[in-house]
C-alpha cells in the first residue's frame, strides 16, 4: 500500500474497501479481456451489418478503454495496486476471450449481449458494498458503467429480434 493513502484517511472502513477492491480487481480484468475481444470482433465482423458492427465495436473498445483507466485509478486513490498484466488478468477474469476468426454481426451481438449481462451483475454487487461504507466515488463509477453496458444490451438486443 502507498504510503499515505489509505482507506481510513478519506473516512472509509479499510476491510470492506480491501474486499471492494478485490472486486474491483477482477472488473477491471475483465475490462482488459474485453478491451481485447472489442478489437477481435472488430476485425473480423462479417456478413450483414459489418459497417454498424465495425463502428459500434470501436466506439466500446475506446469506452472500455476510458473505463479501464477510471477504475484503476479509483484502485490507487484508495490506495491498492490495480492489476495491471495479462496474465493475472486472465486469472481473474469472469469473461472469455474470443477465437480469431470470421465472426457475424448477430453473434457477436449475443456474446456481447452476454458479456455485458454478466458485468451488470457483477457491478451491482460491487456498487452495494461501496454504498454500504459509503464510498459515494466507486458508486458513481459503478453506476455510470452500469448504465453504459446496460444501454448498450438494449441497441444490441436489436440484432437478435431480426
Ligand atoms: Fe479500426
Amino acid at each position: 500500500m502507498a504510503e499515505g493513502l489509505t482507506p481510513e484517511k478519506i473516512g472509509l472502513d479499510s476491510k470492506k474497501a480491501y474486499k471492494i477492491a478485490e472486486r474491483l480487481n477482477v472488473y477491471l480484468a475483465d475490462l482488459n479481456l474485453l478491451y481485447l475481444k472489442l478489437h477481435n470482433f472488430h476485425w473480423n465482423v462479417v456478413g450483414m451489418g459489418f459497417y454498424d458492427l465495425h463502428e459500434k465495436t470501436e466506439e466500446l473498445y475506446e469506452a472500455v478503454s476510458e473505463k479501464l483507466d477510471r477504475v484503476a485509478e479509483r484502485k490507487l486513490m484508495l490506495g491498492f495496486k490495480p492489476t495491471a498484466s495479462m496474465k493475472e488478468s486472465l486469472k481473474l477474469a469472469t469473461i472469455k476471450e474470443a477465437p480469431s476468426k470470421d465472426i457475424n454481426s448477430t453473434t457477436i451481438a449475443s456474446i456481447l449481449i452476454n458479456d455485458f449481462s454478466n458485468i451488470v451483475k457483477y457491478l451491482r454487487e460491487i456498487s452495494d458494498m461501496a454504498a454500504e461504507i459509503n464510498d459515494e466515488y466507486t458508486v458513481g463509477i459503478l453506476g455510470d458503467d452500469i448504465g453504459f453496458f446496460e444501454k448498450n444490451i438494449w441497441m444490441l438486443s436489436a440484432y437478435n429480434t431480426r
